[in-house]
């Protein structure tokens, strides 16, 4: 497996498969692994003759007062994850490499990026956009995967390959548990024992949403207002809770359309997110 750190290195490389006619893939992540960010190298694999895995904490897409500093950080273990997951290459960009002092150009989707996460965090979805386009453009991939976990964000990708015409096939692949339920993210290492407890609520609340769903509910309040009441009665602070349609990301009160329930919500000082995907 190769570790690349410039642009030049990546371009290089990625030349070199594409002469050969290999189908590149890219799994962007912010490092940190776990079973989630292994399973979407799983879908590239399956997909693609090479996988590249980038691994950079974006500051782009980190507000002034969130966790850009605490973000968890451990190259050496994902290093050797990507190695046993059969990855071919992960490029590893210090931030110098990928922003220039005086960046100006953004990437702004207009619409999606409007509600849910990009309500509360304002830059988040440029920094997102912006990065991507870089990445794909730097690796030259045919093929990217992302999860669904990051539902807005996978959304919001979709649309601007769309719209830029981005040769880019895009994978969705689906949000990946713990065992109990607890949908994986790098940052549910800052939760205490007794908060990872009580951020089961979310999971446990999805669940009765999801049957509510399946016995024929659509009206979209009845799915909410549980779910709200079990995160708050938990302990939690509610950032979100919505159903909205899946094509505009907007608030859906009768689900007459396909839907996603998301939720984001704090468990002490840790932001998490979930999600269900309603397919009507
Ligand atoms: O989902 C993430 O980890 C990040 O938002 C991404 C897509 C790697 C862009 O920095």
């Amino acid at each position: 497996m190769k570790i690349l750190r410039s642009v030049d290195e990546v371009r290089a490389q990625s030349s070199a498969w594409r002469s050969r006619n290999l189908k590149i893939a890219l799994v962007p992540t912010m490092g940190y692994l776990h079973a989630g960010h292994l399973s979407l190298v799983q879908q590239a694999r399956e997909h693609a003759d090479r996988v590249i895995v980038s691994i950079f904490v974006n500051p782009t897409q980190f507000g002034p007062n969130e966790d850009l500093d605490r973000y968890p950080r451990d190259f050496a273990r994902d290093e050797q994850l990507c190695s046993q997951a059969g990855v071919d290459a992960v490029f590893y960009p210090e931030p110098a490499v990928m922003y220039a002092p005086d960046h100006s150009t953004w990437v702004l989707e207009d619409s999606l990026s409007q509600t849910l996460c990009g309500a509360s965090r304002p830059v988040h979805f440029r920094g997102v956009t912006t990065v991507v386009l870089k990445l794909f453009n730097i690796c030259g991939c045919q093929l990217a995967v992302f999860g669904r976990k990051d539902a807005q964000q996978a959304l919001i990708i979709q649309r601007m390959v769309r719209d830029l015409n981005v040769p880019v096939e895009l994978i969705l692949a689906p949000l990946v548990r713990e065992a109990d339920g607890l949908a994986l993210s790098s940052r549910n290492k800052f939760l205490s024992p007794e908060e990872r407890q009580q951020a089961l609520n979310i999971y446990k609340g999805i669940q009765q949403a999801k049957e509510t769903f399946r016995q024929g509910c659509r009206n979209a309040a009845e799915l909410i207002a549980p779910l709200r009441q079990r995160i708050t009665d938990a302990g939690g602070k509610v950032d979100y809770v919505e159903v909205m349609a899946q094509a505009t990301l907007r608030p859906l009160t009768a689900i007459d359309q396909p839907a996603l329930l998301a939720v984001a919500a704090f468990f002490g000082k840790t932001r998490l997110i979930d999600n269900l995907f309603l397919e009507v």
